[in-house]
């Protein structure tokens, strides 16, 4: 209904293959998918945070998040642009409701999807659209190469987006945001296996599960002090105990997203 398909085919088959690693991994059948409040977070909105961006159709609606990292320049996961194109996509600022109207609507000139990306599971989910028209909003900064101490297991990261409240559930028409504890790559693993990549990714939430992002909210921001330090990637279902929110770890692609925004 808001355009969901792609995120959600993506999502199902990552979380199957999840399960299948994990189950293999613990020995056991994966936690039982019990709704939760994605965000068990609140409402928002782009007042509040300029530089989240809806990724639209061309009927403009969203599918996916974005931030925006210069006037024309908006980072997004590459799972997000899979089989888009320059006509295909649009991006909005300024809207803090899905079925709203106001705000700034931008075609896209040059979709860059990270070469060397697959599958959402095997990292390098990073993508970088310029846009046609300026947004006049206030940008994001984004973490440099540098950066690396940023992902301290306990740190408190922003979520941001419009996707699901439940693991089966409709997209938020309002902004949600929440707060989530960065996860140690070592507990990451324990939980997803080998589809952790500890180089291109980075999990956030709690171990009981209950505030995560879901479906939708995807390529939308994971901040870390304020500083674009994540891109909602993956996660097995939604909030589920035992099953954080997998994040692109931006530290590892930001020359790469820097290449693109000055280009
Ligand atoms: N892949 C999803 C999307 O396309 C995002 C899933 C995030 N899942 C999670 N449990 N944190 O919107």
């Amino acid at each position: 209904m808001f355009g969901l398909t792609r995120a959600r085919k993506t999502v199902a088959v990552l979380a199957a293959g999840a399960a299948a690693v994990t189950t293999a991994a613990l020995g056991a059948p994966s936690a039982a998918a019990v709704p939760q409040p994605i965000v068990g977070g609140t409402t928002t909105t782009t007042t509040a945070y300029p530089f989240v961006m809806q990724i639209t159709d061309a009927s403009q609606n969203q599918f996916c998040g974005g931030t925006l990292v210069s006037a024309t320049k908006v980072v997004t996961a590459a799972h997000c642009m899979v089989g888009e194109t320059t006509s295909s996509v649009r991006v909005v600022g300024g809207r803090t409701y899905l079925n709203g109207t106001n705000g700034t609507v931008s075609k896209v000139s040059r979709i860059w999807i990270n070469p060397s990306y697959t599958d959402a599971t095997n990292g390098d989910d990073v993508a970088v659209l310029t846009l046609s028209t300026s947004m006049p909003y206030t940008t994001a900064k984004y973490v440099s190469s540098s950066d690396t101490g940023v992902y301290a297991a306990g740190t408190t990261a922003r979520i941001l987006g419009w996707g699901t409240t439940s693991e089966n559930g409709s997209s938020s028409n309002q902004l949600r945001t929440a707060t989530v504890p960065i996860v140690s790559d070592s507990s990451c693993k324990s939980s997803y296996g080998s589809d952790y990549v500890q180089s291109d990714m980075v999990c956030a939430g709690y171990t009981s599960g209950g505030t995560d992002t879901c479906q939708g909210d995807s390529g939308g921001p994971l901040l870390i002090g304020g500083v674009l330090a994540g891109i909602t990637s993956w996660g097995e279902g939604c909030a589920e105990a035992g099953y954080p929110g997998v994040y692109t770890r931006l530290t590892t692609f930001s020359s790469l997203v820097t290449a693109q925004v000055t280009s």
